[in-house]
């Protein structure tokens, strides 16, 4: 992306390929920007990064000795492993940011006898060296490359953690992802105070991607709090698919953004276009990761402290109302959500109604993202009751983390 946030047009083509593939890389942060007073946003460059689109996430490690190896070379799977085989102490003081080195080990090969891990809370909390070769392999990812080494002396972040991207560039040849990130715990704690150099191993590309609109077709993009970021990914792409067809019967994109106050909201506002009021519904091109996309943003704090005063599914409301009025503007429609569950779900009730397809990214909690722990089930109606699994019932669950997270509202449970 130019210094403008617009895709370049060699930029434009790598973003969205589609491809299945996915795998472990290094990522180093080149950049690193508070968006608000809770959500920062961290750009990596990952090298070797397999295709993506929007809607999808990575399995970020929150945890280890990132500031050693700043200026590590980026070089995909293997890079972090260059210290494979050393086991590592560390000391994490959590004011000073992501956990500093205090000395090192013994070599590997040893786990510590007495080494205590609580699951029940997702953290790893051991109290000595854990060595080895011994691999989570993509669940914790402690073991990257074969090292295994950590010792937390404070909490930490044992399993991974999911984020959506939230865009995607390519420079120089170098696949560069955007993560937008709220601090809720001890992961996005360590996400928080990465900075520039630092490097930590992703998982990834992860699960399904939205759909996007047809040819002359209309995207409205409803986001709430961490919810934002796919959204963004998504206008992307509308945009690329739109420059790739070269403008034939283009893609119209709207965002609809919500957040408690305007401190919380995870979104750059510009002066490109006037404030909106507390009564105002209509898109303007003020909120600089959309119009980077030429989509326009209507924007809703639940206090008014910038533009709608009120839900942003209220916003949502009054605008498909007084735009998306005739059968042929609602058939060209999708509604796209991801957000709190209460937001998603009011969404596909107000898409319901109105006849619109609706689009849905969960966010459920996710411990390996990969679909083998089962921790993120979601209920589903099945399209044919008498087919397995579970033959005679009409629904069936799916799984958050491969099976979605893009779900079709008409399907979900819940
Ligand atoms: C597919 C997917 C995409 C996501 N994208 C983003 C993103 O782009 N940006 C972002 O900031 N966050 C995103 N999240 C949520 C993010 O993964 C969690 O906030 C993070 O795992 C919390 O880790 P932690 O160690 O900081 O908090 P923890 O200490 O693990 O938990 C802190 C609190 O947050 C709650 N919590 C944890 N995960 C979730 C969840 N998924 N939903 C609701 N509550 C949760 C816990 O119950 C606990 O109360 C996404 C989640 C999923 C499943
Ligand atoms: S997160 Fe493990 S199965 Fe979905």
């Amino acid at each position: 992306m130019g210094e403008t946030g617009r895709l370049g047009k060699s930029e434009m083509a790598m973003a969205t390929t589609a491809g299945s593939s996915r795998g472990i890389y290094a990522a180093r942060v080149v950049e690193r920007v508070e968006l608000c007073r809770e959500h920062f946003r961290l750009r990596f460059a990952v090298p070797g990064l397999p295709a993506s689109g929007p809607g999808q996430f990575l399995q970020v490690q929150c945890n280890g000795d990132v500031t050693a190896r700043r200026g590590v070379q980026a070089g995909g799977e293997d890079s972090l492993g260059s210290d494979a085989g050393e086991g590592h102490e560390f000391d994490w003081d959590p004011s000073a940011g992501p956990m500093r080195r205090a000395g090192r080990a013994e070599a590997s090969g040893r786990a510590g006898a007495s080494g205590r891990l609580d699951p029940s809370d997702g953290l790893g909390r051991l109290g000595q060296t854990v060595g080895g070769s011994g691999s989570l392999g993509g669940l914790g990812g402690v073991g990257l490359g074969g090292s295994m080494g950590l010792d937390f002396d404070g909490p930490a972040a044992f399993l991974r953690r999911p984020f959506s991207i939230a865009g995607r560039m390519e420079l120089d040849g170098v696949s560069h992802v955007d993560l937008i990130g709220r601090e809720v715990g001890v992961g996005t704690r360590f996400l928080s105070r990465l900075g520039v150099g630092d490097e930590v191993s992703v998982l990834g590309p992860l699960g399904n991607r939205f759909r996007l609109p047809g040819a002359n077709g209309i995207g409205l993009l409803v986001g709430g709090g961490v919810g934002i970021p796919p959204m963004i990914y998504l206008a992307q792409a509308i945009a690329e698919l739109n420059r790739l067809e070269a403008g034939e019967r283009p893609r119209r994109a709207i965002a609809f953004s919500g957040a408690l106050t305007v401190d919380l909201l995870a979104l750059t506002r510009t002066g490109n276009a006037p404030r909106p009021g507390p009564t105002d519904f209509d898109p303007r091109y003020n909120i600089g990761e959309f119009d980077a996309f030429g989509v326009p943003a209507v924007i809703s704090t639940d206090d008014g402290s910038w533009g709608w005063k009120g839900f942003v599914t209220e916003a949502l409301e009054r605008y498909l109302d007084a735009w998306i009025t005739d059968q042929a503007d609602r058939q060209r429609a999708i509604i796209y959500t991801c957000g709190p569950e209460p937001m998603m779900k009011r969404v596909q009730e107000i898409a319901a109604r109105r006849g619109i397809a609706c689009q849905i990214a969960v966010e459920r909690a996710m411990a390996c993202g990969m679909g083998t722990c089962q921790s993120c089930c979601i209920r589903v109606k099945k399209p044919d009751p008498a087919r397995p699994p579970m033959p005679g019932e009409s629904w069936c669950y799916r799984l958050a983390c491969t099976d979605g997270p893009v779900f079709s509202g008409d399907d979900l449970l819940w």
